[in-house]
């Protein structure tokens, strides 16, 4: 299994953000991971829409936009348009999870549902055939720089069981403090898709720290 990596602007300087996605790129990421936070599921506002469209303009990378946003439905259309790859929504944000994923397959994106590290793996047991990708959430959402939940390997591990029981392609990401201390254990427990916030652009040299992430957790990666 490949592991990609998926830098998030959340950590770069929002100020330099066609910087940050020239780091992405030159350094080999996999996708860039976009944090969008609307100050009521989770404390913090971040971009929308039109910062969407316009890191689109700037990037050949696909765009994982991680929707941490009450009510997504109300909004998946704007994200679509904006030129989104990849959207993730919260099961705790949405009383239609279905809807949404099917709106967003249909909408051209790739459809994933993300779980609060006190969700548990069974929330996505009727959901495996509308889902492109599972997010497991290693922090509580709302910013970066947060110390990883160790619990969350374990997670990993139960949402890979589950895939493989469901008989679907379901692609597992992991989102929040994820670093080398924690990459080879994630990818080992199944992480396809390792987000990295402060572990890429709050080092000195970003790019590098994307191939060093990968190369940790390709010592994980069972062959
Ligand atoms: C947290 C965001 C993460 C965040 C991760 O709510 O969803 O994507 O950017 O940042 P680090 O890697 O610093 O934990
Ligand atoms: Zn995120």
């Amino acid at each position: 299994m490949n592991v990609r990596i998926a830098p998030s602007l959340l950590s770069a300087d929002f100020a330099r953000l066609a910087d940050a996605l020239a780091i992405a790129e030159e350094g080999g990421a996999d996708a860039v991971h976009v944090d969008v936070m609307d100050g009521h599921f989770v404390p913090n506002l971040t971009i929308g829409p039109p910062v969407v469209a316009a890191l689109k303009r700037a990037t050949r990378l696909p765009l994982d936009v991680h929707l941490m946003i009450e009510n997504p439905e109300e909004s998946l259309d704007r994200y679509l348009e904006a030129g989104a790859d990849w959207i993730s929504v919260h099961v705790e944000a949405t009383r239609h999870l279905q809807r949404c994923l099917e709106v967003i397959r249909r909408g051209g994106a790739r459809a994933g549902a993300v779980l609060n590290p006190a969700t548990p793996v069974g929330a996505l047991a009727d959901s495996w055939g509308d889902l492109d990708y599972a997010v497991v959430m290693s922090v509580n959402p709302g910013r970066g720089g947060q110390a990883f939940l160790p619990h969350s390997v374990e997670k990993v591990r139960s949402l890979r069981q589950a895939v493989l029981e469901a008989r679907r392609g379901a692609a597992i990401e992991v989102d929040g403090g994820v670093d080398l201390s924690n990459a080879a254990d994630l990818a080992s427990a199944g992480a396809e898709i390792l987000v990295a916030g402060t572990s890429v652009y709050g080092q000195d040299d970003p790019g590098a720290a994307i191939e060093r992430l990968r190369a940790a957790a390709r010592g994980g990666v069972r062959v």
